[in-house]
């Protein structure tokens, strides 16, 4: 009778615990930058799956994940159906490249700067891109530094791939009109402590 009744409980734990302990490791990393890890808690499964909706697990190629944190949207791409040898996170934390390599043993990681991609990037992205998947916290940085990024991450990638961004704020975090990419937004995600909304952009085809 013991037995039965400890069952459950002694298996949910370890993932009740996962979620308390990254969550007490995000705000530990808010309070000490908060303007580089730009959230008090890490995504929920509504808004990492979102992101992850995004990118089609068919089409060949390495994914770039931007600022992966403890890894939900990393999670919810494996989920999705990325093998996680496709992988490439590029993380700046140290904390969170130790779990992260923990978590997602097969996939690359790299502890780096992602608004210099092409140099953090260089020798580990040997084809282009499938996607690029980015939690970054854009608005702390000025928009010529957005742009860069969205152009470089463009470069890396296949002509037609995404861009994909989360954002609490209301307004894109790169503006949605452009002659050289096209945006195109998710709705917004109530179910997410703050709600968000995800931007995918691509490409132009003629510019
Ligand atoms: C808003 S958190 C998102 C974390 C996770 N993807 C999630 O959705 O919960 C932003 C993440 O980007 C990382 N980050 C911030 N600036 C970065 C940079 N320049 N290069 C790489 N990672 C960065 C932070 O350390 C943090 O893990």
């Amino acid at each position: 009778m013991l037995q039965s009744f400890q069952r459950p409980t002694t298996r949910k734990l370890p993932v009740k615990k996962d979620r308390f302990q990254d969550e007490a490791r995000f705000l530990r990393s808010w309070l000490e930058r908060p303007l580089t890890i730009g959230a008090v808690t890490p995504s929920g499964k509504v808004l990492a799956r979102t992101m992850a909706s995004y990118v089609d697990p068919r089409i060949p190629g390495p994914i770039v994940e931007l600022g992966p944190g403890t890894g939900p949207v990393t999670d919810a791409l494996i989920r999705r159906g990325v093998e996680q040898e496709r992988l490439i996170l590029v993380e700046f934390n140290p904390e969170f490249c130790q779990l992260l390599k923990r978590r997602f043993p097969k996939a690359t990681i790299v502890q780096g700067d992602a608004y210099d991609l092409k140099e953090t990037l260089s020798g580990i992205l040997k084809e282009p891109a499938a996607a690029t998947v980015s939690s970054l916290p854009l608005f702390t940085k000025p928009m010529d530094h957005r742009l860069d990024l969205l152009e470089t991450a463009q470069e890396l990638m296949h002509p037609n791939a995404p861009f994909v961004q989360f954002t609490y704020a209301v307004v894109p975090p790169i503006p949605a009109r452009s002659k050289d990419y096209r945006a195109k937004a998710s709705n917004r995600i109530w179910r997410n402590l703050p709600p968000a909304r995800v931007w995918v952009y691509n490409k132009a085809k003629n510019p």
